[in-house]
């Protein structure tokens, strides 16, 4: 009997099918110590990553469960939640009417008995809006990211991605066959080499970007991008989970917000951050694309269907979207006046100024954490970041403005970084 059937026997066995297992076979007390000895290990290298409970919905003001520092009333300004649409009440309300139109699921995948008219429909909002033939949808865009490069590249093809691409996206091309380029972050200089290098060797070249790089809060160079896709006949694929819904004057993404709009060839974005922030992730672009996904993408073939609110509530963002948001710019407006005002103060800001990611630079990694855990204590709701999730010497608190934040919240926040800062020696 394999260990794992063991287990399950003993578990069975002595306890009832209603009750937990024990653990007591050699195998579970092995593997314990294996996997404690790992937590130790991220424990002392002080990367333990800990979870605050929240007990409202995502807001510019929220409430955090427990006493002491960082429990209570909190202005946020670390959630992806970009237009402040996650609790807007039409959006809620498209939720509610689909939970009891079309049920709370589909309990099946897309293919055999899980696609209803709401699920075509938000695939043919999301095409229109990005202007592009079709889109598929996904449980997640880490999924869209999973399911794209094994589906479209084989051995051979070859891909460029940038080194500071999304963890999805890395764990996308490790599934693919292609010959794999890594470039320095928007060195076009470097891709141009490696392009040059491949030359006609490989039967698709693909070009692979995030759009805006999250903990740094800069914008991809997608002209140069797409340039160097069109010298050498090679596909862009761009990532825009942080640009969809606000970057660019309709909220087109990263390739309106530079003007080369309909020059990249496929789209992944997600619908968990600035389009609702509830769940799901999608690919836009040719036809052909998007049904050779349908057939091959494995996250989409094999994963549950999208849950109809979730469905409904992407697709009241879209309608709010396509009619002209006002949030688009107030968004921006929040963005220009706090980086402003932190300038102002003295701060080192890294990143571009168009983006409500605002990097504020601390560099050393406990300085960081202490920094964080006062602006809590103050009211202010912030993450430090350092090694491994940013360079050595990089560590910094990363803001993230909302289209929901006022005036007064921004003036709050900035407020308590001064006085930190003071406190800190920082200023
Ligand atoms: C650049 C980027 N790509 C992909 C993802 C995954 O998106 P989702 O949350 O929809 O899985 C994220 C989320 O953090 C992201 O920042």
């Amino acid at each position: 009997m394999s260990k794992m059937a063991a287990v399950a026997s003993s578990f069975i066995k002595s306890r009832g099918s209603l009750c937990l297992p024990r653990f007591t076979s050699t195998w579970s007390k092995s593997a314990r110590g294996v996997l404690q000895e790992g937590l130790d290990a991220i424990s002392k290298a002080g990367t333990w990553k800990s979870e605050r409970v929240i007990s409202t919905p995502q807001a510019a003001s929220i409430r955090v469960v427990g006493g002491g520092a960082g429990g209570g009333e909190l202005l946020n300004f670390c959630a992806n939640n970009y237009l402040g649409l996650s609790s807007h009440p039409d959006v809620i309300e498209a939720g509610r009417i689909a939970l009891r139109d079309y049920g709370a699921g589909l309990s099946s995948v897309r293919f055999i008995c899980g696609t209803q008219t709401i699920h075509k429909e938000l695939e043919q909002k999301i095409a229109k809006f990005h202007n592009r033939d079709d889109a598929i949808l996904y449980a997640a865009c880490f999924d869209a990211n999973a399911g794209i490069f094994e589906a479209l590249l084989g051995e051979n093809d070859a891909v460029f991605s940038d080194q500071l691409n999304h963890a999805s996206i890395i764990d996308g091309l490790r599934l693919c066959k292609a010959r794999k380029y890594r470039y320095k972050n928007r060195d076009v200089t470097q891709l141009e080499e490696q392009l040059s290098e491949v030359g006609d060797t490989a039967r698709l070249k693909m070009i692979v970007t995030d759009g805006v790089f999250s903990m740094d809060g800069v914008v991809a160079p997608l002209k140069e991008l797409c340039d160097l896709g069109d010298k050498y006949g090679a596909l862009v694929f761009v990532d825009e989970c942080h640009a969809t819904g606000f970057m660019g004057k309709g909220g087109r993404g990263t390739e309106e917000h530079l003007s080369c709009e309909g020059r990249v060839d496929i789209i992944n974005s997600t619908l968990g951050k600035a389009l609702g922030g509830a769940a799901g992730g999608y690919t836009v672009g040719p036809r052909e694309v998007i049904d050779m996904l349908r057939q091959k993408s494995r996250p989409y073939l094999f994963s549950n269907t999208l849950p109809p609110p979730v469905v409904a509530c992407a697709s009241k963002v879209f309608d709010l979207l396509m009619d002209g948001s006002e949030l688009v710019e107030k968004l921006q407006w929040n963005t220009s006046y706090f980086r402003g005002k932190m300038t102002s103060a003295g701060f080192n800001l890294k990143g571009d100024d168009c983006h409500p990611i605002v990097p504020v630079m601390l560099n050393d990694a406990r300085l960081a954490t202490e920094f964080a855990d006062r602006m809590l204590q103050k009211g202010i709701y912030v993450i430090g970041f350092s090694y491994p999730v940013v360079p050595v010497g990089e560590a910094r608190i990363r803001v993230q403005l909302s289209a929901v934040h006022n005036k007064e919240d921004i003036d709050k926040c900035v407020d308590a970084f001064v006085s930190v800062a003071k406190e800190k020696g920082v200023l």
